[in-house]
């Protein structure tokens, strides 16, 4: 089984958004699934619970972030990936739970303030020496986007598609579905790329 963990301390930048669309990218994509989510918002839980399908899969509960290993172990066999959500934040357990990923995704938004605060995640991954990349979200069509993403580029790897500013993603955060899944077909795009970026780094 492989782990990617999506964080970053910075709020509402779109981890539970990412965590989501490629879970079930990943699903449709033929991975046996587990979502797991370390955030006391509970927002992916949330979203999971008002999905009709029954994969991606979440435990009955969540395991507190010092148990994340055990309960890693106890899924392995049974899952080919798992999917981990994280707060906005950048508690105590941080580098433990970033140590137990294979891959490490980072939501950024195309702004200065979402990249001054970006240099905190950046500096604990490398601690980590864990593989990470940076996924843009929530991008506007405008030059700061391009902008941000060449800034971003000379501290690691940028996914070649960027999580577009659309409505999709806000609506299906209530419907239970991915984006892949609801009919748009630009966000269905931008989402697919983005799982086969993130397939190829974790098929090394
Ligand atoms: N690409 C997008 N287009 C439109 N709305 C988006 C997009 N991505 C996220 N949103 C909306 O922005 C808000 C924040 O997104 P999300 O919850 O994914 O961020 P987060 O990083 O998980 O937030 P938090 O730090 O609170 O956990 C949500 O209301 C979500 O529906
Ligand atoms: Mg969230």
């Amino acid at each position: 089984m492989q782990t990617i963990l999506i964080a970053t301390q910075k709020g509402g930048t779109g981890k539970s958004t990412l965590a989501r669309n490629l879970s079930v990218a990943a699903t449709q994509d033929g991975r046996n699934v587990l979502c797991l989510d370390l955030d006391p918002q509970g927002s992916l839980r949330g979203w999971w619970e008002s999905r009709e399908a029954d994969t991606p899969a979440m435990l009955d509960r969540d395991p507190p972030p010092h148990d994340l290993r055990a309960t890693l172990n106890g899924a392995k066999g049974q899952f080919d990936l798992c999917i981990i959500d994280t707060p906005p934040a950048h508690p105590e357990w941080l580098t433990e739970t970033l140590e137990a990923a294979d891959l490490v995704l980072i939501p950024v938004r195309p702004s200065p303030d979402d990249l001054r605060a970006v240099g905190t995640t950046i500096a604990a991954v490398n601690g980590a020496g864990v593989p990470f990349a940076f996924v843009m979200s929530q991008t506007p069509r405008a030059r700061i986007t391009e902008e941000t993403a060449r800034i971003l580029a000379q501290h690691g790897r940028v996914a070649p598609a960027n999580i577009a500013q659309r409505v999709v993603y806000a609506e299906t955060s209530a419907t239970g579905q991915g984006v892949t899944e609801a009919g748009d077909d630009k966000a269905a795009s931008e989402i697919a790329e983005i799982w086969q970026y993130v397939r190829g780094i974790l098929n090394g």
